[in-house]
């Protein structure tokens, strides 16, 4: 039994590191071990065979299982670790992201189309040269009309129905008592400035007058301005926004606050000056009240008429933006439907 038994010892180790080497999992890696290397296992039982040989059999048979096993023990060790890498990278795999994968779109909010439209007017204005000046919505009677050139019984007021707040304040009709806030802030200087914000008439709402609706205000007061410098500057604006060959025409017109007044008008941006239905084949769109400032405002403003000039003028932001766009009912503009609202990101 005895050459046997060495012989079995090395053919069982080297059997044993074949199944080893094959071992690709913690599970298996258990097993393994289990079965050879753990008390039940087969170095054990190798051992407690020593002290049934021969005395002189077995220092040397000893010798080989020591050897058998600690090979074994070694390979386990290295088996071990290989196993550990191979199951780390399987976690790796599993629980991977795929950052190449599109991610799911997450609901963002946008500008009103209103608020988009004002920014775009600011900033053609402001590369005017002209200063965002931000005056209040509440605004006294006196502002709102009287340095305007319309006191109490002013027949101008019947233009523009209004929310009193109290005996003398209002909801500002218009954004018009900024050039008096711009005026006061900038005298004697000269200025230049934008004035948009939201108005508020005591109108009934129907498709086309709402009681709230935004303006652009636009004010320069300098010695020089004169009117062509109005015409100058509604022109590159319109160019800019309405495209490169935009023509615009001035009519006679009346406000109390200028002094001679004009209403401004574009070439029909749907037909091209052709004639259609949104111009009502005039083949012009109006865009903006304007004029000269009234020497009695540029006087409420702090200024001495025979010393400046100053030009003004007035757009109605949400009637603009239903002419370019064909929309034939205001009311859509604060009612925040999505639906509407979405078209124009
Ligand atoms: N404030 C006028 C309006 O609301 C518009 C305007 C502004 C006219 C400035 C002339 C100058 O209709």
């Amino acid at each position: 039994m005895s050459a046997e038994a060495t012989q079995d010892v090395e053919a069982y180790a080297s059997r044993a590191l074949a199944e080893l080497e094959a071992v690709r999992d913690q599970k298996a890696l258990e097993a393994w071990y289990r079965a050879h290397l753990s008390p039940s296992g087969t170095i054990t039982t190798l051992r407690k065979r020593i002290g049934s040989l021969p005395p002189e059999e077995r220092k040397p048979f000893g010798a080989r299982v020591n050897t058998a096993a600690n090979t074994l023990k070694d390979a386990f060790e290295r088996q071990k670790q290989v196993v550990e890498n191979l199951e780390l990278e399987r976690a790796i795999r599993r629980e991977a992201v795929d950052v190449t994968l599109p991610s799911r779109p997450l609901p963002t909010g946008g500008l009103h189309p209103i608020t988009a439209a004002i920014r775009e007017i600011e900033r053609v204005f402001n590369a005017m040269g002209f200063e965002t000046f931000e005056s209040p919505h509440a605004e006294l009677d006196e502002l709102n009309f009287e340095l305007l050139n319309m006191p109490p019984a002013h027949p101008a007021r019947d233009m523009q129905d209004t929310f009193y707040i109290s005996e003398c304040a209002v909801l500002r009709t218009h954004t018009s008592p900024g050039q008096i806030h711009a005026m006061r802030k900038y005298a004697p200087g000269p200025l230049r400035v934008i004035l948009p914000g939201r108005c508020y008439r005591h109108e009934q709402v129907t498709p086309r007058s709402e009681m709230q609706f935004h303006q652009v205000e636009g004010l320069m007061v300098g010695p020089r301005v004169r009117l062509s410098d109005l015409k100058g500057v509604l022109l590159a604006f319109a160019r800019q926004v309405f495209g490169k060959n935009q023509q615009i025409r001035l009519r006679g017109s009346y406000f109390p606050f200028t002094e001679p007044s004009v209403e401004a008008d574009i070439r029909c941006t749907l037909c091209g000056g052709e004639g259609c239905r949104v111009c009502k084949h005039t083949g012009w769109l109006e865009i903006a009240g304007a004029g000269l400032v009234h020497p009695t405002v540029l006087r409420n403003g702090g200024y001495d008429p025979s010393v400046v000039r100053g030009i003004a003028f007035g757009m109605g932001v949400e009637r603009a933006f239903m002419l370019l766009h064909g929309i034939t009912d205001i009311r859509h503009f604060f009612q925040n439907d999505l639906r509407f609202l979405r078209q124009f990101r």
